[in-house]
């Protein structure tokens, strides 16, 4: 039986997003409050495909297998792929069973152009056909459940041919995150529109979980979008940033700022252990995230962001105590 049929509803789960739900950072939403679903950044398939096999880079140099790494706690698991030709999806989907992923996920809303250009992401909105036969080429090449993760439309919201579309393939979960390719992220997410999303599927088949994303600001907010919607679980991406402790129901304003550079550390420490070749500097969005909202913040935050190592933020945090310790005798 699939994970997805485990979980309780409603459920709360992290989104995949690039350069951030590294190894590190899931591990650091493990320990302070535990997402009911992983999910790994997105991988190209094509790029698995050619490192490993055509290339024979070996895995422990690869560094696309270092974003497939699975840490402990952080179960269940999905690995998100991209790609728009079957044979690369399959073989990836057959990469991730053996690795040891408990689900596998296709990435059909990612609007970055290098990845459209490939007829990936967002593009496959467009070709529907397409979207189609990649669901139903992953789910022959593994028998981990295949799920969707996508927008509401390309230029328009096209709910009414998309999401049945979708649904024909009869993927384990679809991901609707409520805003179009077009809109980007600059408008509010549309969850008026999810209602009509679950009737959808709940004409053509029940059994499809739906989760709503966009915009989610903690778990209280999640609750009752889901309640006014009937969806069956929140995703939640950017309300993760500085507040790893969003799926124990605490919103940032109420986490000690001790507890942040906590969090902030023990991250950075993780991240260099687990994740290298990946750049230190991809730390820097948390460095912001983490370090606001509080007397010489901007200060601490430029100190910090010159920081190379994980022993170097240690060593300015410890300043910074010593500092504050000082200011406040
Ligand atoms: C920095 C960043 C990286 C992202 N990377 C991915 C990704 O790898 N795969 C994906 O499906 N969506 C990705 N997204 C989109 C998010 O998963 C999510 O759909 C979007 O941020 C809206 O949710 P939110 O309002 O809760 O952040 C990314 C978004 C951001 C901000």
């Amino acid at each position: 039986m699939s994970f997805w049929n485990t979980l309780q509803k409603p459920f709360f789960v992290m989104a995949p997003l690039a350069d951030v739900t590294d190894v590190a950072f899931r591990l650091l939403v493990a320990r302070c409050g535990a997402s009911d679903v992983y999910w790994t950044e997105f991988v190209s398939a094509d790029g698995l495909y050619h490192t490993r096999e055509v290339k024979k880079i070996p895995d422990a140099e690869n560094p696309l297998m270092r974003d497939l790494l699975i840490g402990s706690g952080q179960r269940p698991i999905v690995a998100q792929i991209f790609s728009s030709k079957p044979d690369m999806i399959a073989y990836a989907a057959h990469l991730v069973e053996q690795l040891g992923f408990d689900g596998v996920d296709l990435n059909m809303g990612c609007p970055d152009s290098s990845v459209e250009k490939q007829g990936a992401g967002a593009a496959l909105i467009k070709t529907p056909e397409r979207a189609i036969e990649l669901i139903t080429s992953a789910q022959a090449a593994t028998r981990l459940p295949v799920s969707v993760k996508t927008r509401v439309g390309y230029s328009k919201e096209i709910l009414d041919e998309w999401l049945p579309a979708l649904l024909s393939a009869r993927p384990a979960a679809i991901t609707l995150h409520l805003r179009t390719r077009k809109e980007m992220s600059l408008v509010p997410a549309r969850w008026e529109l999810m209602q009509r999303a679950v009737e959808i599927r709940d004409r053509i088949d029940a059994r499809v979980l739906l989760i709503g994303n966009g915009d989610v600001l903690d778990l209280a907010d999640a609750r009752a979008k889901i309640e006014e919607s009937g969806c069956d679980g929140a995703m939640i991406g950017r309300g993760m940033f500085g507040n790893p402790w969003i799926f124990a129901g605490r919103t940032s304003e109420e986490t000690p700022f001790d507890d942040k550079l906590d969090a902030l550390l023990s991250l950075a420490r993780d991240f260099e252990a687990l994740t290298p070749p990946k750049h230190f500097a991809i730390l820097k969005k948390h460095i912001k995230a983490f370090v606001t909202g509080f007397d010489g913040a901007a200060e601490l935050r430029a100190r910090l962001t010159e920081a190379n190592s994980a022993e170097e933020l240690e060593s300015i945090v410890r300043a910074y105590h010593i500092d504050s310790t000082r200011r406040r005798e």
